[in-house]
């Protein structure tokens, strides 16, 4: 069967710099989800929030804006300013699951409010024509949550709704409840994306095994750690390149170098670096002792050192 793999947003990491790199060295993903816009409040589009969505920092790649509200005006104020950049469809999040974002009613903590979606999704309907598509959690207290809003959904033309097979009260703890994901599947008349735990090829096949008739499948916290996994998908092999290291290595200093010109200080950067070896040092051989290195790394000099003896003894080792 012909399928889709989106890279789900991780905000801090799948920024455009991200896409383009994972584009040129891996490639595999059809469409790529930019991390969250929030407003707080204010009718201002923060200046990150834009080079992340200008077309030519995105040349050649299938990107889809993504907005994070609980308030129908916002929802308006987004949607038009993605639309003057030329985007013709805005994904709302309702799945981020921090207490911060919650507690004010947004992200999943707004699954428990469908009258609340029903009003947002009627204004973005009725005063934009923006496509508009959802990407949720099962709920943020317990899985039923969201069948109180599939209901709703149907009575709009929404894209597709991506769900992460979990609730917000999890964080990112315990497994996915894919029976709840089913009882999705049986309950909406959209179509529906899967995300969650698709961390190899081999839990590519087994989940679409279990759901036959899903054909878009988002992958976010394996992307980072292993970005060959979607070529690999679609190769349907689970060999690496002979380059592997090579590849991986002129991916890590394109990221490094170009994450050298746009932070301000050696600090910013290596906490940069370490974040993106949390998941990176996971397809290691031993990833405790590669990220133990990088931590220990406290200048730029021996972080440089660090990472060129990892790519070496992984190479010996191959
Ligand atoms: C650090 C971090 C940042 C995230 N930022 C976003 C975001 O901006 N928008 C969003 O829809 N999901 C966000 N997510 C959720 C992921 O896109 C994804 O739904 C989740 O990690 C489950 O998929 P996975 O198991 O493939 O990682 C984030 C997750 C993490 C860990």
């Amino acid at each position: 069967m012909n399928y889709t793999l989106l890279s789900s947003p991780l905000q801090g990491f799948t920024d455009f710099r991200f896409r383009n790199a994972q584009n040129k060295y891996f490639g595999g993903i059809d469409t790529f989800y930019s991390p969250y816009i929030r407003l707080n409040g204010k009718m201002i589009i923060k200046p990150s929030y834009e080079r992340d969505l200008l077309p030519e920092n995105n040349m050649g790649l299938e990107v889809i804006p993504q907005v994070i509200t609980n308030d129908a005006e916002e929802f308006l104020f987004v949607a038009k300013y993605v639309q003057q950049l030329g985007y013709k469809e805005l994904n709302w999040n309702l799945g981020c699951p921090y207490p911060m974002v919650t507690k004010s009613g947004m992200g999943s903590g707004l699954i428990a409010h469908p009258e609340r979606i029903n009003q947002i999704l009627d204004r973005a309907h009725s005063e934009t024509d923006i496509l508009v598509s959802m990407k949720m959690r099962l709920g943020y207290e317990n899985s039923e949550e969201i069948l109180d809003v599939l209901p709703i959904l149907d009575r709009y033309p929404i894209k597709n709704i991506a769900i992460h097979a979990r609730i917000g009260k999890q964080l990112y703890k315990g497994g996915v409840n894919l029976d709840a994901f089913q009882l999705c599947v049986d309950h909406s008349k959209h179509k529906l994306y899967y995300n969650g735990d698709i961390t190899s090829v081999a839990k590519f096949k087994e989940m679409q095994e279990r759901f036959p008739s899903i054909d878009h499948w988002m992958i976010g916290r394996g992307l980072i750690a292993d970005p060959f996994l979607p070529s690999m998908i679609k190769k349907d092999s689970t060999e690496y390149p002979d380059n592997k290291i090579e590849l991986f290595t002129a991916f890590h200093d394109t990221l490094y170098g170009i994450y050298s010109e746009s932070l301000s200080g050696s600090t910013h950067l290596l906490l940069k670096m370490y974040h993106l070896w949390e998941y990176f040092s996971l397809t290691f051989s031993d990833p405790h002792k590669v990220l133990k290195n990088i931590k220990k790394a406290k200048s730029i000099r021996n972080y440089e050192a660090t990472v060129a003896s990892i790519f070496k003894s992984e190479r010996f080792k191959r």
